[in-house]
């Protein structure tokens, strides 16, 4: 059973925790806190919260944006306006994919209209793949998997090499991370990297979780493209290349740094074809 340590509930006066979230790398809690009323409280499993301790400032930048407001931070723990609503991604899956992602193109818009200004402690995209150079691939990987990936990472190593600007990226930003409040569409969750406005929306074409026949739709990948590119002011062609090699990435990140069978296998082939045109 999980508890929140007596010192957080303590030093921020906090009361009535209900656990709503097991992460990977993390715990979300339900709160009352004593200065704010409801908040929500995320508990990192380590105490450099997994190189996202950038991200709460990003997410703070970015209040007047979209973002969470941040309370209060202090090691492992952060804690937040709580957002009453359902995700971008419950909405798809409730039979909504297309308002959801109507509502998740503008809030990317919305966060990437304005410049941000650069700072210290954000993650470079090429510090990020770095680890996709070093991968190692196991015995029984298909070997149609293990061309694609090779193909997705020559692909990473050009985008990284020939990044036309570098920004303020949240990182992590697709429907699961974007919360449809009674106020408006709200986004939490950020990685916080640095790099080429392209990359933001890589990840969100692996996105609804749990509707993997919509996201291997050929159609529906091109639409993305199309309402993402726009949504960004980026190029189609680099938006679908990242994609390929952040698909290849999350694959190998899955396996901790060894390639073998994964269902992501089709997807990376899609998105590479989809690179392609
Ligand atoms: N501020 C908030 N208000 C309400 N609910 C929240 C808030 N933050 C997170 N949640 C809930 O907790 C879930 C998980 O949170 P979050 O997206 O931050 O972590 P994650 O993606 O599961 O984990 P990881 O950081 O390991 O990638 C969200 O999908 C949402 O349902
Ligand atoms: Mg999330």
């Amino acid at each position: 059973m999980h508890i929140v340590p007596g010192d957080i509930m303590d030093c921020w006066g906090l009361c009535r925790a209900t656990l709503i979230a097991e992460a990977q790398h993390a715990l979300v809690w339900k709160v009352h806190a004593r200065d704010y009323g409801s908040a929500a409280l995320k508990l990192y499993h380590r105490a450099d919260r997994g190189n996202e301790a950038a991200s709460t400032r990003l997410l703070s930048l970015w209040q007047d944006r979209g973002a969470v407001a941040i309370y209060a931070e202090a090691g492992k723990a952060v804690l937040m306006e709580w957002l009453e609503g359902p995700t971008l991604g419950d909405i798809a899956r409730d039979g909504n994919a297309e308002s959801a992602l109507q509502v998740f193109s503008e809030m990317a818009h919305r966060l990437h209209q304005k410049p941000t200004v650069a700072f210290d402690e954000l993650r470079p995209l090429h510090e990020v793949f770095n680890p996709l150079f070093d991968c190692t691939f196991a015995r029984d990987c298909p070997d149609a998997l293990q061309r694609d990936v090779i193909r997705a990472t020559e692909l990473a190593s050009n985008l990284l090499t020939s990044q036309p600007q570098v920004v303020p990226l949240h990182g992590d930003l697709h429907t699961d991370n974007v919360i449809q409040t009674p106020s408006g569409a709200r986004v939490i969750d950020a990685k916080g990297y640095l790099g080429d406005p392209a990359f933001e929306l890589a990840n969100a074409l692996r996105h609804p979780n749990g509707m993997p026949d919509l996201v291997r739709s050929r159609d529906q990948i091109e639409r993305c493209l199309q309402l993402y590119s726009g949504a960004l002011g980026v190029s189609r062609k680099r938006l679908a290349q990242w994609a390929a090699a952040k698909g290849a990435l999350s694959i190998m990140w899955r396996g901790h740094g060894t390639v073998s069978a994964a269902p992501e296998a089709t997807l990376l082939n899609l998105l590479l074809r989809a690179a392609d045109q």
